[in-house]
């Protein structure tokens, strides 16, 4: 393999990337970049590695979760903090029922790219260049607000530097408190599930009182009152990359400083492509997202070139097949694993392989089709005595209505009311939840299989 460098990827084909028109303006912006400080830093990036790893082996698990495209004109304190917050009540619920930590990684904080099924869209008669993402052009249908503009990776780093610094001092300030179980269920007052999700809050809030009469005092325990939260986002501008690449000073690795995980789209992952190019000589921990069209000769590349030494850890594998399809792909892919002997934290994005257009005209998920592969996915793993890692989705802490179906019936009437995705439709906050309670029922089941195991 030739030697890699922060800007090799430049002599690889390159898919799904803007041709700015300016070349000086491009240059400028990334000599500015790159003296600007690094988002995130090694250590941090060395402990996700460490959690990951544990995750790749059934000792954590993965929830992963956030926006499908962070907007500039979204940007508020708020979505921060509700985003945050249906993260941190996901992980409550998914703890409970894995009984092992829970690892919380925002798809927030540098999300702002997007790879796209054409490169043009056409809206009566009118063709134009499609929306790339806000750090690339812009959503309004002009063909000035489609011309790629590499100041906006100006304005997406100062917004990500300012999402991160909220989420630091919410992931320290006691903000990320369990004794809030109760009040998270409270919308949950209907529907045939609302019974199984007060019993469950019912128990975490037993547990906490026991603690408190055994002299454990949960508001003093650091591990109760601050989390770990990192961030991750698709590495897909790669000159945006590149220009916050730094090295560590303690290690003389590299570092891709512009968030603690990153990772490859399905429509990027040519093995001799850009993408691959950059990601592979990085520490971060890297997600590489698998689709139907993933070949095992692919995937044998791929895991080689992404984790020579096969670190745990380094290497996550992100299923995205979409309903009905997990069984037919998700075991050759693992039979791949294993005989190459492979370490990968296994990861189900339920999301990607279910977006359908509305009759309404919207771009929908059914929630259904969302629960049915995260279930498959469970299925899958338990057949072939394989480990379940993680989960994946997009979701966002506000009301809207963006996917169908969930515990307050979302119609394809009802999606007009409130759809402000910037791009795929997202979980809304209580659906969200439901999902996290279906994973913890799957992790419960997985966690007691194993128990009756380990007691022969
Ligand atoms: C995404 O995660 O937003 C995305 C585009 O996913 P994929 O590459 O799996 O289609
Ligand atoms: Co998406």
């Amino acid at each position: 393999m030739s030697e890699w460098s922060k800007s090799s990827w430049r002599n690889m084909p390159r898919i799904q990337m803007p041709e700015y028109q300016d070349q000086a303006a491009l240059e400028a912006v990334e000599a500015q970049l790159s003296k600007y400080p690094p988002l995130v830093f090694a250590g941090e990036v060395r402990r996700l590695r460490d959690e990951l790893g544990k995750a790749s082996r059934g000792e954590a698990f993965l929830l992963q979760g956030g926006d499908c495209a962070e907007a500039f004109d979204q940007f508020s304190a708020n979505a921060i903090r509700d985003t945050f917050k249906v993260m941190l009540q996901m992980a409550m619920v998914l703890t409970y029922g894995a009984k092992v930590p829970v690892v919380k990684v925002g798809r927030m904080a540098g999300q702002f790219a997007k790879p796209r099924s054409a490169p043009t869209e056409t809206v009566d008669g009118v063709e134009l260049p499609s929306f790339r993402g806000d750090i690339i052009n812009e959503l309004a249908f002009t063909p000035e607000a489609r011309i790629p503009n590499p100041q906006k990776m100006l304005q997406a780093y100062t917004q990500a530097a300012a999402t991160l610094n909220l989420i630091r001092a919410f992931s320290t300030g006691g903000y990320a408190d369990v004794h809030q179980v109760h009040q998270w269920t409270l919308g949950f007052t209907e529907g045939q599930k609302a019974a199984r999700y007060r019993e469950m809050a019912g128990r975490i809030s037993d547990t906490l009182d026991f603690m408190k009469a055994a002299g454990v005092d949960s508001n003093r325990s650091a591990a109760l009152h601050q989390v770990n939260f990192y961030t991750s986002h698709e590495s897909l501008l790669l000159e945006y990359e590149e220009a916050l690449t730094r090295v560590d000073s303690t290690s003389g690795k590299w570092l891709a400083g512009s968030g603690h995980m990153i990772w490859i789209g399905d429509r990027t992952r040519q093995p001799d492509g850009a993408h691959v190019e950059y990601a592979r000589g990085v520490m971060n921990p890297i997600g590489l997202k698998c689709g139907p069209s993933m070949t095992p000769e692919d995937l044998k590349v791929l895991m080689a070139k992404l984790n020579p030494q096969n670190d745990p850890g380094r290497l996550t594998l992100i299923t995205r097949f979409g309903a009905g399809k997990v069984a037919e792909h998700l075991p050759r892919l693992i039979e791949t694993v294993r005989s190459e002997g492979a370490n990968v934290l296994w990861v189900c994005d339920p999301m990607h392989g279910n977006t359908i257009k509305s009759g309404s005209g919207f771009k929908t998920r059914p929630f259904d089709a969302v629960l049915r592969e995260v279930r498959e996915f469970f299925a899958v793993h338990k057949d072939q005595g394989t480990i379940p890692g993680g989960v994946h989705f997009e979701m966002t802490g506000d009301d809207v209505t963006e996917c169908t179906g969930g515990v307050y019936a979302i119609s394809e009437d009802n999606l007009s009311d409130r759809y402000h995705t910037a791009c795929d439709p997202r979980l809304n906050a209580s659906q969200s939840l439901e999902l996290a309670f279906l994973v913890a029922e799957e992790l419960t089941a997985l966690h007691q299989r194993q128990a009756a195991v380990a007691a022969g």
